[in-house]
């Protein structure tokens, strides 16, 4: 069976796509597919030509290609190949320049005659820039035109660099790089300003020749521009949309990537559910609620008879037989999930009928006080996704443990530093041993603007973040022995993308886990954050909790993941709500702003240029509101969580 099996079409979606349970599964079958294709034409057979891409998408694609190489004798002898896209000006030997990423990534490590990789040149002097494209095309022509062309997806909708706007005629051209894109790069090349304004791309007329077209996404913050690429017409602001037009083009994607289609939000708009092997269980039930209410601007307990059966949500009506049942399942389901308890209550302290520990459901659900493991990817996560929940759990009495997991080091600033170096020099408190190199580094930025890649600044920039941390903990009312700083090895990897977690990250989670015996764990379940942290954290703790089967505190623990500072948990998927008075709003700001560092805007990637402080209290503020809305409460604010059991985590988070 061809593993790219596209899932039956729904008329929502107007080109194919195959959705995989993890972008490891995905990848492994683009890997197959294309190494079929490459077996197919051994030496003394016309070339394969493939077009490739960077970025972090393919990166597993060429990892599996690495190992079919080594351990499974594919070669690569009768391989050309030809690169999207190169950042322009930059030299070929540049970190962050796509050459050197397709040497790192693939072309070092399979035997592709380097004479037949093809990338379009950094280097080009300007008034050459047009008559290079155009020999860039020639080249593909010459070569036979190209077989399988890999894509990723920007979140602008781009392939290659076509930007929005651009044409389906365009052929390969300078562009100037979208905002967004350089933002989403700006990470990689330590901050915006250094990063490249304009890039050399393939045209979408290019990419549309190509005899087979495979774009693969993976990840949440992937999904809305996915799905406008497959569910909305033909248009040059979604360049990825042109795929549509292709006759063998197919979308790869993970299923946090495929999570906006209609398909998965909305599934009863595609007929009876049991058809699509689906069921109207709590999750659903209240899935379709919520969109309902949300689609006719109603309070859940106001939607009507007349609402349901408009919406195509005549088959739920069915079933619980009236609007008024219906409304009144997903109303309770919605209002279960909120609680000021969210480490259950002090039986000492509770009045006849309190709900002692909802929603909590581990067996260790009624025992109080608990052991609490925050688990905060960089330094300030915890403040920023859960600071309110963090300050409940300290006041009401629990056993509150915060881990740090990397050290946050890539985003401090030279110049945070060496203002503490200057601090240094001038206190004399560095000590006269150490003056002289204080002084030098001093000089060279003051000369330079930069500090020396130098390991022991790298460390010291990951103290001024455990300052930090520790400040703001101390506003939760968590004191220096119960902050345990990881430093989790991946993280120290120079390049972000394409970074890997190994056995040394797990046996420090696994240790911190023995020590502390969490009762409760909280972790970032954003499983795509920009550069991955989040999501090699959650991995570390997955393994972690997968070798700790069987020891006594995992029977005992449930694990609640909270969203973070670049999405929120859909209203469908939340289990715990912890409201927020406005007092606490105050106090959980107090504590993001000791994470001075992390107002250098500059370092961070995507395209929200909020402080931390300000995103959060939007986003727990529109929680707020939509629960309000739904007719439930009105708080101030909402911090919200999603419930795993330690089984269930094994499952989502696949590997
Ligand atoms: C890279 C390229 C781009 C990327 C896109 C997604 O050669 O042409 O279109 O595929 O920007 O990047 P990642 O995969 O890093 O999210």
């Amino acid at each position: 069976m061809n593993p790219l099996t596209p899932v039956v079409r729904s008329r929502f979606e107007h080109v194919p796509l195959a959705v995989f349970g993890s972008s490891a599964e995905a990848s492994a079958a683009v890997a197959r597919e294309v190494a079929a294709l490459i077996r197919s034409r051994p030496r003394g057979r016309p070339p394969v030509v493939l077009g490739l891409a960077t970025g972090s998408s393919p990166v597993a694609l060429y990892r599996e290609l690495v190992r079919l190489h080594r351990e499974e004798g594919l070669s690569f002898a009768n391989v050309i190949s030809f690169n999207l896209d190169e950042y322009y000006p930059l030299p070929p030997e540049h970190p962050q320049s796509y050459r050197y990423f397709m040497r790192k990534h693939l072309f070092d490590h399979i035997d592709i005659d380097p004479a037949n990789t093809h990338l379009p040149e950094g280097t080009v002097p300007k008034d050459g820039i047009d008559a290079h494209c155009r020999a860039y095309e020639d080249k593909i022509r010459a070569a036979g035109g190209i077989d399988f062309q890999v894509l990723g997806i920007g979140r602008t909708g781009h392939i290659g660099f076509n930007e929005p706007g651009s044409p389906g005629r365009s052929r390969t051209r300078l562009i100037a790089l979208d905002p967004l894109t350089r933002r989403d790069a700006a990470g990689d090349f330590g901050g915006e300003e250094q990063t490249p304004r304009h890039a050399l791309t393939m045209g979408v007329r290019t990419i549309l020749e190509a005899r087979r077209v495979v774009l693969m996404a993976w990840g949440q913050h992937k999904a809305a521009i996915v799905r406008a690429a497959i569910e909305v017409d033909v248009t040059a602001q979604v360049t990825a949309s042109y795929l549509q037009e292709h006759d063998n083009a197919l979308f790869v994607l993970d299923q946090a990537a495929a999570g906006s289609l209609t398909r998965f939000r909305a599934p009863w708009l595609l007929g009876p559910l049991e058809e699509q092997g689906l069921a109207w269980d709590e999750r659903m039930t209240r899935r379709a609620i919520l969109w309902l209410a949300g689609k006719c601007g109603k309070a859940i307990l106001k939607l009507t008879d007349d609402d349901y059966n408009e919406a195509g949500l005549q088959d739920l009506l069915r079933v619980h037989g009236s609007a008024y049942e219906a409304n009144r399942t997903g109303f309770y389901q919605m209002q279960h999930t909120i609680t000021g308890w969210p480490g259950g209550r002090d039986p000492a302290r509770t009045q006849p009928g309190d709900a002692l520990a909802r929603p909590l459901r581990a067996k260790s659900a009624g025992l109080f006080p608990k052991r609490v493991l925050v688990l905060s990817p960089h330094p300030d996560d915890d403040v920023i996704s859960m600071g309110g929940t963090l300050c409940r759990l300290v006041d009401q009495g629990h056993e509150v443990h915060i881990a740090y997991e990397v050290s946050g080091a890539n985003a401090v600033s030279d110049e945070t530093l060496w203002r503490a170096l200057l601090f240094a020099r001038d206190s004399g408190l560095g000590g006269d041993r150490h003056a002289p190199a204080v002084r030098a580094w001093c000089d060279t930025y003051e000369a330079t603007g930069a500090l020396p890649a130098d390991a022991a600044l790298r460390g010291w920039k990951g103290l001024v973040r455990r300052h930090e941390a520790t400040a703001a903990a101390r506003v939760c009312g968590v004191g220096p022995a119960r902050l345990h700083f990881l430093d989790l090895p991946f993280y120290e990897s120079a390049v972000a993308r394409g970074r890997h977690t190994g056995p040394e990250d797990v046996a420090i989670m696994r240790r911190l886990l023995q020590e502390v015996r969490p009762h409760l764990i909280y972790a970032a379940g954003d499983l795509d954050d920009p550069h991955g942290t989040h999501r090699l954290c959650l991995h570390v703790l997955r393994e972690a909790i997968a070798q700790s089967a069987g020891e006594s505190w995992v029977g005992e623990t449930e694990l609640w993941l909270y969203r973070g500072a670049w999405a929120e948990w859909e209203l469908d998927e939340i289990d715990l709500a912890v409201p927020l008075s406005p007092q606490e709003v105050m106090r959980r700001r107090r504590a993001i702003f000791r994470h001075e560092t992390q107002k250098d805007l500059a370092l961070f990637p995507g395209g929200d240029r909020r402080e931390f402080w300000q995103r959060t209290e939007d986003r727990s503020r529109r929680m707020a509101d939509a629960y309000n809305n739904l007719g439930l409460a009105e708080y101030e604010a909402i911090e919200a969580f999603k419930r795993f059991s330690p089984e269930e985590f094994l499952r989502h988070v696949a590997l």
